[in-house]
């Protein structure tokens, strides 16, 4: 069976091709390499043995994304990861996330409502709920005034995509994922930011290589135990094992909705302290950080109720805190030692 995964080489979409393969899945990716190389491509296939059929289409080009389902016609899911996803640059360039995030998602969807069936996954993000009143994060919490124009593409995303399982064939689930860390055990695939890191893990394994000086701790401040800010990190193998599950569960007609919603993290939320300690832990070396001013926009709590998750889609995150960064660690050595 055929698979499209859109932004295939990209940090969550490279470890979901892998999953999917060793699920025996025939895959397609498409990335532009805008964010990502072809190295990724060679890392999925020293991890698989085999190499996804690959496209270099530009999402934006609404003629190319015609021309790929004609070359394509046998494609039976499609996961969609292909997307600006810099929180800070969407605020400076807000239609470079409209056009990058809209435009691609309505001409890849105005392909496939009109196949038979088709089945659709979605990268959402916790960020679509902002600050929650209540923690755990339910799916059901309400769907909150985004803080960014990319959080608004995710909103925006989600509900363009109901309207459309609405008067097709296509059903759909949307995966609202908290925060993603770490890389694949084997070193081959992991997160490669471009430029300073905006994210707390990639920002800390550079630090500890010696890229970066120090770590700034935005606020502890907070009303939390540690006065930092609370969030939930999920490995991203147990993220892209979360998308061949919803993908199986479409294929085999087992959604109850056209359109379903689960949270994808661990249940656990950890402060930036406490992810700063365990990495020390995992490292073995001390982290220079230290405590500077809020950021804009950003919330204090964040973590999943993943029951919805772990009772109707039957997945579960395993990988510990200490797993994740130690795998994102053991990644960082790697790229910097080549
Ligand atoms: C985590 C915590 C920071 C960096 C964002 C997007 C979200 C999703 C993932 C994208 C926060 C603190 C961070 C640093 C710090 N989207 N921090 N020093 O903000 O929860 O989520 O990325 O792909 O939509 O909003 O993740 O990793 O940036 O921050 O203290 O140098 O670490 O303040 O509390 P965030 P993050």
């Amino acid at each position: 069976m055929k698979i499209l995964v859109t932004g295939g080489l990209g940090f969550i979409g490279s470890h979901t091709v892998v999953e999917l393969q060793h699920e025996g899945f025939e895959v397609v990716v498409i990335d532009d390499l805008s964010n990502s190389s072809m190295d990724v491509l060679h890392g999925i296939e020293k991890i698989s043995g085999k190499q996804p059929e690959f496209e270099n289409i530009d999402l934006r080009e609404k003629k190319s994304v015609q021309d790929f389902f004609k070359k394509y016609n046998d494609i039976s899911g499609v996961i969609h990861f292909a997307a600006s996803k810099a929180v800070g640059e969407s605020v400076e360039n807000p239609l470079k996330y409209y056009e990058n995030n809209i435009n691609t998602l309505v001409y890849l969807l105005q392909e496939l409502q009109q196949k038979k069936e088709v089945s659709f996954i979605f990268s959402s993000s916790c960020t679509v709920y902002g600050q929650a009143a209540t923690m755990p994060i339910t799916e059901s919490a309400p769907v909150q005034q985004a803080m960014s124009p990319y959080g608004n593409t995710k909103q925006i995303g989600e509900e363009i995509i109901r309207d459309v399982a609405n008067v097709s064939e296509m059903n759909a689930i949307l995966l609202r994922y908290f925060n993603p860390i770490g890389a694949h055990s084997s070193s081959e695939i992991g997160e490669l930011p471009l430029g300073v890191p905006q994210n707390l893990v990639p920002f800390i394994t550079q630090t500890a290589i010696g890229l970066r000086k120090e770590l700034s701790v935005y606020g502890d401040d907070y009303a939390t135990l540690d006065g930092t800010a609370i969030r939930d990190y999920i490995h991203v193998v147990d993220l892209a094992k979360a998308h061949v599950i919803a993908l199986q569960r479409l294929l085999a007609n087992k959604n109850q909705e056209k359109v379903e919603t689960f949270n994808i993290g661990t249940g656990t939320g950890s402060s930036v302290l406490e992810v700063i300690h365990a990495f020390e832990k995992v490292s073995g070396q001390q982290l220079p950080y230290k405590i500077v001013g809020r950021r804009e926009g950003d919330v204090t709590s964040a973590y999943a109720n993943t029951d919805k998750a772990n009772n109707i889609l039957g997945w579960k995150s395993q990988s510990t805190l200490e797993e994740a960064l130690q795998s994102a660690w053991n990644w960082e050595q790697k790229i910097r030692n080549k």
